[in-house]
């Protein structure tokens, strides 16, 4: 009966870090997550390259707002804009009830990379979150898995969180391919880390099909998916470590399609793209989950 004596461990302080799972707990406490099944949920906010400095400063004032009215257990909310809008949003977010992300950065603390910040720098500003692998990326800039996880090592060297994206484009679900690509990925990209290491990483299954095209996976593919991913880090690190960790869904997500979605089992949440852009939309979002 020891988890009845750990409900007096303070579990907000462990919780409310942008770096949240229980690496650092006593035995009781991974006992007290097993209990109440304490996986962090995640509804965040991929702003991409979108919004003037006036309209990004709006909308985040707008959310910050409403999320003061807004009771959310084990949920976090996770505020993706363009780099040069992380200062101002990381100054409302020290008063409000959301965290602060990146949409990407290099793999190195400093030195002759032009154009490119580095995870230091972001840290400094308090970002807890950075999008690591998202299709946009994988396509227009050729980030490979290799090169992605250096991106994450890197920022789990400076104690922020990446949220790891995977999916399949839709030739290679039609061919039936989307499971190995996925596995592909997911290893390439983050099984090298050690399992307190891995505890502190975020994945977003990302369909690309379903990116931005208003087609959204259903429910049971995001549900497959999702069990899939989390059967894999079973496979490579153990069962409690697949169930702690935070799957997202990404592609097409809004407000009328979230609430089916996040109550799949293995669906913890979601990363937002177009729908995130408007304030009433993201707000009903982010109460569905
Ligand atoms: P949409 O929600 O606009 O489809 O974008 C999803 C996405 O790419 C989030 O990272």
């Amino acid at each position: 009966m020891d988890w009845l004596v750990v409900n007096f461990f303070p579990v907000h302080r462990y919780i409310s870090s942008p770096v949240h799972r229980f690496t650092c707990l006593p035995d009781t406490q991974t006992n007290l997550t097993k209990y109440l099944n304490m996986r962090k949920k995640i509804v965040a906010g991929n702003w991409k390259m979108n919004k003037s400095f006036a309209e990004a400063e709006e909308l985040i004032t707008e959310i910050a707002d409403a999320l003061d009215e807004i009771e959310l257990t084990n949920t976090e909310v996770v505020l993706c804009p363009p780099a040069l809008y992380i200062e101002m949003a990381t100054d409302v977010a020290f008063e409000s009830n959301f965290k602060v992300g990146a949409q990407n950065i290099y793999p190195e603390d400093a030195g002759a990379f032009t154009g490119e910040i580095s995870p230091l720098m972001l840290k400094e500003l308090n970002v807890g979150y950075c999008i690591i692998g998202h299709s946009e990326r994988r396509k227009y800039f050729n980030e490979t898995n290799e090169f992605l996880a250096r991106k994450v090592d890197a920022l789990l060297k400076h104690d922020m969180c990446p949220i790891f994206c995977c999916g399949e484009v839709l030739p290679e679900r039609e061919a039936n391919q989307h499971f190995s690509v996925v596995t592909s990925q997911v290893v390439e990209g983050l099984f090298h880390l050690p399992v307190e290491a891995f505890r502190n990483v975020v994945i977003a299954y990302e369909p690309v099909w379903a990116i931005g095209t208003g087609v959204t996976a259903t429910k049971e593919q995001a549900q497959e998916m999702h069990a899939f991913i989390r059967g894999l880090i079973a496979g490579k690190y153990d069962e409690q470590t697949a169930s702690d960790t935070t799957i997202l869904y990404g592609g097409s997500c809004n407000d009328k399609n979230a609430a089916e979605l996040f109550a799949q089992p293995d669906v913890d949440g979601g990363l937002i793209g177009g729908a995130s852009l408007k304030s009433e939309e993201f707000l009903k979002i982010i109460t569905s989950l």
